[in-house]
């Protein structure tokens, strides 16, 4: 199968322009390439930008979940080409909001994974969710498991290992990432659980009044050997296929002698 990020500069604030900007960014792309993705991961927040200074903003760039035009405009892509859409959205329930992300098939059906792990001053803003993110979809008749976590969520490895553990095949990972670590770490995340991964992180700068807050592009895949099979620019609007077989995660041997799920000490830990 094929598998793609989009990494891209939203607009803070602007969901019509950042709706605009993806679908610019993936009929380019289908232009220049043969090559459909079959799962496309698009950044962290991706409808809103990041950098909320009150309330208004917030709800002003929200949705509920599959009723808004950013969830319309993804099902679309998704629907015209066949392809499963992860996507990072603010999402908006009763007086709640979430950082949360789209599961979107192209047969109708999505599912939301709410981010677990809030960030710094996201507290303010966003409840955490409380559901692991495992999900299925359907690639050239085979189902294939579907971890979803949200930015920060990399930083606590259960999160990863529990989706391993739930069967993730690929982790899908939109991302706003600030700190100069994830890009590194992800070896790590895709090695320990012999798990494909997928960061799809945003790029430039939010600024809002006073404050800003800068985004560190170079969006990753990797696979369960933590072999980086891409890795796109600090700073540039792309989005990059590879061709993976995720059937190769659902081996958990790393040789006749060693399992990594059933070698775990649980006994101990
Ligand atoms: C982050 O979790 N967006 C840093």
């Amino acid at each position: 199968m094929f598998v793609s990020f989009l990494q891209f500069k939203p607009e803070f604030g602007n969901v019509k322009e950042n709706i605009s900007r993806i679908q610019n960014l993936f009929n380019t792309y289908l232009l220049e390439n043969n090559q459909k993705p079959d799962l496309l991961v698009i950044p962290e927040l991706a409808n809103s930008g990041y950098l909320f200074a009150n309330f208004d903003e917030l709800n002003n760039s929200s949705e509920e979940a599959g009723n808004g035009i950013f969830y319309e405009s993804l099902q679309k892509i998704a629907d015209e080409n066949f392809i499963n859409i992860v996507a990072g959205f603010n999402e908006k329930a009763g007086d709640e909001y979430y950082n949360s992300a789209y599961i979107i098939r192209p047969d109708g059906k999505f599912d939301v994974y709410r981010k677990l792990h809030l960030f710094d001053s996201e507290k303010k803003w966003f409840k955490p969710g409380d559901k692991l993110g495992i999900y299925s979809i359907d690639v050239n008749g085979e189902k294939i498991n579907v971890g979803v976590m949200i930015c920060f969520d990399w930083f606590f490895p259960e999160t990863a290992r529990s989706l391993a553990l739930a069967g993730a095949d690929i982790i899908c990972h939109p991302a706003n990432l600030v700190m100069p670590y994830c890009q590194r770490a992800m070896f790590a995340r895709a090695l320990e659980n012999q798990v494909f991964t997928i960061t799809a992180n945003r790029i430039g700068k939010d600024i809002n009044g006073d404050k800003d807050i800068f985004f560190t592009g170079e969006s990753v895949i990797l696979d369960p050997k933590g072999n980086y099979l891409a890795r796109a620019k600090t700073d540039s609007e792309e989005i990059q296929t590879v061709e993976i077989n995720p059937l190769l995660a659902r081996n958990k041997f790393l040789n006749p002698n060693n399992n990594i799920f059933t070698d775990r000490r649980v006994d101990v830990f």
